[in-house]
């Protein structure tokens, strides 16, 4: 008995841990993009682009998404003025920024 709730509790700690390796788009967006981005990706006045309706999204290539994401963009390579500050790195792994490229191209534009 004791040995089966041992087992029992392993099963479910290792499910919680695939949940983590496989993170999930909108959970990283909400962590890591939404203080300056928008909860919804609406943009913030003075702080960040939208990412809801911007083309950059929504007609780019998921390869030139993730290495904005990836690698931040800043000094010469910024492309806004309005923003004062720079798209940080996110030190995220390459697997979650291909997870958060699929949310930012789909549901998050819905
Ligand atoms: C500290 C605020 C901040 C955070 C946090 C942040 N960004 Fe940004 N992001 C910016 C700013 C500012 C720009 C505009 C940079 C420029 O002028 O080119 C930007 C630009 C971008 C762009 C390019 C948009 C375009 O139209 O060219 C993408 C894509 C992007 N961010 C995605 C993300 C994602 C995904 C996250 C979360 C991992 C994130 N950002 C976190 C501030 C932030």
């Amino acid at each position: 008995m004791r040995n089966s709730i041992v087992g029992l509790v392993a099963l479910v700690v290792s499910f919680a841990f695939a949940g983590t390796v496989f993170a999930d788009g909108a959970a990283i967006y909400k962590a890591k993009c939404a203080a300056c981005h928008g909860q919804k990706g609406e943009g913030m006045k003075g702080m960040a682009p939208a990412q809801k309706g911007n083309e950059f999204i929504t007609k780019g290539k998921a390869d030139d998404i993730k290495k904005v994401i990836v690698d931040g963009r800043a000094g010469a390579a910024k492309k806004f003025k309005e923003f004062a500050i720079d798209m940080p790195k996110s030190g995220l792994s390459d697997a979650d920024a291909t997870e958060l490229v699929k949310f930012l191209q789909g549901d998050l534009q819905k």
